[in-house]
């Protein structure tokens, strides 16, 4: 059976370019030692565990764990994470990666990896003063405290709702077993979609159905069907999709403006879920369904579709560090009075950082259309850029990359070559014009001047 609805078929989305979407910024461990989550220290094979002194978490570090790692790093860890952060006990246990370390050992220097932080985009980074107050802790030796902290804040739970109400879900034609092992998976499942009556699809939310292992979850609009049993994603398969929605724990659904709606293609849509999961634990028998809700309307005012900024033009010089690349396009008159919902920076892994930034024609203030100064390849989602272009507005993207790979890397599609795409929502699409193809998603990107 090829495609599957829950509910009636539905339909799609326009995108953008052609992503391969690799693990990036995930380091997670393939030892097999095992942290305590509940304090005591028993063993069951691999490395000897450590022993915690007695005492508590001092009430300041416990604070910062409660409300912002422990939406992941919970009892039972969650989205990936290898080990619950609740007790002392859980913060002496070996580390998942280098069981020579205890668990608080990391803390300091992950907290302060701009490449791969924790907590994990698009989740907000520690204040300063938090880094500090669990990093002098930890180099004052992690001392036990015999404060009582009264009630811990309870993690805010991820919500990824929107306004609009799904009638419709997506989801593979049956669940994906996960290998027991330790690691990465890429799975990918395809979803036909069809309509008999004209239909805008205007909104997603991401349904996760294991929140221990799934990390993220993106889906693409394919030119072909792909078959509907989860499998794995063959290498450099998402290399024909265009991107459509991502979503990583802390993002936000996404929801088209009132007057918006991407059309459902009269002959059906092609979609893939192409799910990420991490099981840091090593747990047997998890098994994962997600896929995405979505609300759909009759047609809209509008169609949305998607575009992107930025260039395909530069080479990065062996060795560079934070080499920018400033490329700019000023909005033909075709653009004008088109409305931008959203925006979706897009590099591969050598990236740094990524600005957008719109100039008007009238000289008032610049607006940010999508900046993230700390790129990490894993976890790309959709930020809001709510603007509307005027004829002659310039609109310049940087990328900024380190090379560390000690060859140049031009443009590509690869995961060994780079990107630099500012994916932006927008409507109304631009009409092609006598049925030709004289407008495409790339244009603003491959129309732009650099230096
Ligand atoms: C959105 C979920 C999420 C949040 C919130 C989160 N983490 Fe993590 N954490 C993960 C995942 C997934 C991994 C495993 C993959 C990796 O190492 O990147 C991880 C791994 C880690 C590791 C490495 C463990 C090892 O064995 O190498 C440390 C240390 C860590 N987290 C600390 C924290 C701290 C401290 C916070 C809060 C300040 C936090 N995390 C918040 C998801 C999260």
């Amino acid at each position: 059976m090829r495609g599957i609805f829950f509910g009636s078929a539905v339909a799609a989305v326009s995108a953008a370019a052609a992503l391969a979407l690799v693990c990036g910024a995930c380091s997670s461990s393939s030892t097999d030692s095992a942290a305590p989550s509940d304090g005591t220290n028993t063993t069951s094979g691999g490395p000897p565990r450590a022993t915690a002194p007695s005492g508590s978490i001092p009430c300041t570090v416990d604070k910062i764990l409660a409300e912002d790692c422990r939406s992941c790093h919970s009892a039972s860890p969650q989205f990936g994470a290898s080990m619950p952060l609740i007790t002392l006990a859980d913060l002496y246990a070996p580390a998942k990666s280098d069981p020579s370390k205890k668990v608080y050992e990391l803390i300091p220097a992950r907290v302060a990896n701009d490449a791969s932080p924790m907590p994990p985009p698009p989740n907000a980074r520690l204040s300063d003063a938090d880094r500090q107050t669990l990093t002098s802790w930890v180099s004052g030796g992690a001392q036990p405290s015999n404060e009582t902290c009264g009630n811990t804040t309870p993690p805010t739970p991820f919500d990824p709702s929107v306004n609009c109400k799904p009638d419709l879900s997506i989801g593979p034609a049956s669940a994906w077993s996960l290998p027991a092992a330790t690691g990465e998976d890429y799975v990918c499942y395809g979803v036909e979609l069809k309509k008999d009556s004209p239909t805008h699809v205007t909104g997603f939310v991401p349904r996760i159905d294991n929140k221990t292992v799934v990390h993220h979850i993106v889906l693409f609009e394919s030119d072909s069907p792909e078959p509907a049993t989860p499998k794995s994603c063959s290498p450099g398969g998402s290399l024909q999709w265009r991107m459509v929605m991502a979503w990583a724990p802390g993002g936000k659904g996404l929801e088209l403006p009132p007057e918006a709606g991407f059309p459902i293609k009269p002959e059906g849509t092609h979609w893939v879920v192409q799910m990420h999961y991490s099981n840091a634990q090593g747990l047997a028998d998890q098994k994962d369904s997600s896929g995405f809700d979505i609300c759909t309307s009759p047609p809209r005012q509008y169609e949305a579709d998607v575009l992107a900024f930025g260039t395909q033009k530069f080479t990065i010089p062996a060795g560079a560090a934070n080499w920018p690349r400033e490329c700019s396009i000023k909005v033909p008159s075709q653009l004008a009075g088109t409305h931008l919902v959203a925006a979706m920076p897009h590099m591969h892994k050598l990236g740094v950082r990524m600005s957008t930034i719109r100039k008007p024609a009238d000289a008032s203030a610049p607006v940010d259309l999508g900046t993230i100064n700390n790129w990490s390849f894993d976890s790309q989602a959709w930020l809001p850029a709510t603007t509307t272009l005027a004829a002659n507005d310039v609109i310049t993207t940087t990328c900024t990359w380190t090379n560390t790979t000690g060859a140049p890397v031009d443009y590509g599609e690869k995961t060994t070559e780079e990107m630099c795409y500012s994916f932006t929502l927008y409507y109304p699409k631009v009409p092609n014009i006598g049925g030709l193809p004289v407008w495409s998603w790339a244009a603003p990107a491959m129309l732009s001047t650099c230096k």
